[in-house]
């Protein structure tokens, strides 16, 4: 079995996580059990869950010190006790940061790469990023036609999707809000959003007023804290905001804010419901056939940051939750 080089967690980060916080080493790769395959890890998706998996009785799972942190990854089977998984076999999975990942057969999807290249299926194809996108807009937050809808981290892997996902299925008006002039432009150059407003420029309130006088139907909300709040001073009438995530509380789990302006769900007959992509598996095969078909005919513009090497891991988490991303952040493992 080949060696295997690992990304651990040394310590539970004291708020915002430092690249101290991890620690590089090598081991050998574990043998194989029946029913078990050996993965080459490829690539891994970095995803802002992984923030809440360092602290220790995380929100997800938790990364335990001294050992690998989760992390959805795509990669080549090179050893097999399964006749269903032969070796060359692209397969997903939560293959965490290390580049070899030893995984029960049940934990790997088999990637179907006549759909869509490898790293598809950690963006657009993936569970936890394009089809929270569609399965969030489509069935939690139940798009109409016309309706104005708001995407806060717009720029991010989910947020880029979710608002060229509410478009497809028929909103009027798509509207961003991610950090920075660059990421705006983006927005509106390159996937087609109708407008966008720059948080870190300020007053997102009075910004989002001007661009949806009518008030916003449907908020995404991938951010919480201020944008959340701001967000909640333009409800129309009979809203609904969908908390998909509050990546602005990862750093400060123990101490989340909630929003101030929570009254404006009363006053204006709105409602706020969350949702978890993990408890809608009957709508993968959906969502997937879905998305595959506006991605393989350039309905869906996908963009995505890359790092390279094992080693940038901790660098990239923290790079992800500093805005460092344009898209899907994915690190090249080998
Ligand atoms: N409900 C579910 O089942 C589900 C599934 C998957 C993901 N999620 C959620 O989806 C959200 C997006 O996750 P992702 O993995 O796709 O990450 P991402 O959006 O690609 O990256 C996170 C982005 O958040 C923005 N951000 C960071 N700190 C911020 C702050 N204090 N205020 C405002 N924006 C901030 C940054 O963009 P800027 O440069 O614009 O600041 C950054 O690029 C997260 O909340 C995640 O938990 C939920």
């Amino acid at each position: 079995m080949p060696k295997n080089r690992k990304v651990v967690l040394k310590s539970h980060p004291q708020g915002p996580v430092r690249l101290e916080d991890f620690d590089m080493v090598e081991d050998e790769t574990e043998a194989l059990r029946p029913g078990q395959v050996c993965v080459r890890v490829d690539h891994l998706s970095i995803d802002a869950f992984i923030r809440t998996t360092l602290d220790g009785g995380g929100f997800h799972q938790s990364a335990k010190l001294g050992g690998v942190v989760p992390a959805l990854g795509v990669g080549t089977v090179v050893e097999s006790t399964d006749a269903a998984f032969a070796v060359g076999d692209v397969v997903t999975g939560p293959m965490c940061s290390q580049s070899y990942a030893v995984l029960p057969v049940a934990a790997c999807g088999k990637v179907d790469t006549q759909l869509a290249p490898p790293t598809a299926f950690l963006g657009a194809l993936s569970i936890a990023t394009g089809l929270t996108s569609y399965v969030g807009m489509k069935y939690v937050a139940k798009i109409h036609g016309g309706e104005t809808v708001v995407v806060s981290g717009a720029a991010g892997a989910v947020g880029s999707l979710a608002g060229q996902v509410a478009r497809l299925l028929g909103a009027g008006r798509v509207i961003g809000i991610a950090g920075g002039p660059d990421k705006c432009r983006f927005l509106t150059t390159q996937l087609g959003f109708d407008a966008a407003v720059d948080y870190k420029a300020g007053d997102v309130t009075a910004k989002l007023a001007e661009q949806a006088p009518n008030g916003v139907d449907v908020f995404w909300d991938n951010v919480g804290g201020d944008v959340l709040d701001a967000v909640l001073m333009n409800l129309a009438v009979e809203a609904r905001v969908v908390l998909c995530g509050a990546v602005s509380q990862y750093e400060n789990m123990a101490n989340v804010r909630g929003p101030k302006n929570y009254l404006k769900i009363a006053e204006r007959d709105a409602s706020m419901l969350g949702f978890t992509i993990f408890h809608y598996p009957d709508r993968y095969a959906e969502a997937t056939a879905t998305m595959a078909g506006w991605l393989n005919s350039g309905k869906l513009i996908v963009h995505e940051t890359l790092e390279v090497g094992l080693d940038r891991f901790p660098a990239a988490v923290r790079g992800l939750l500093d805005g460092g991303n344009t898209g899907k952040f994915l690190l090249k493992v080998g």
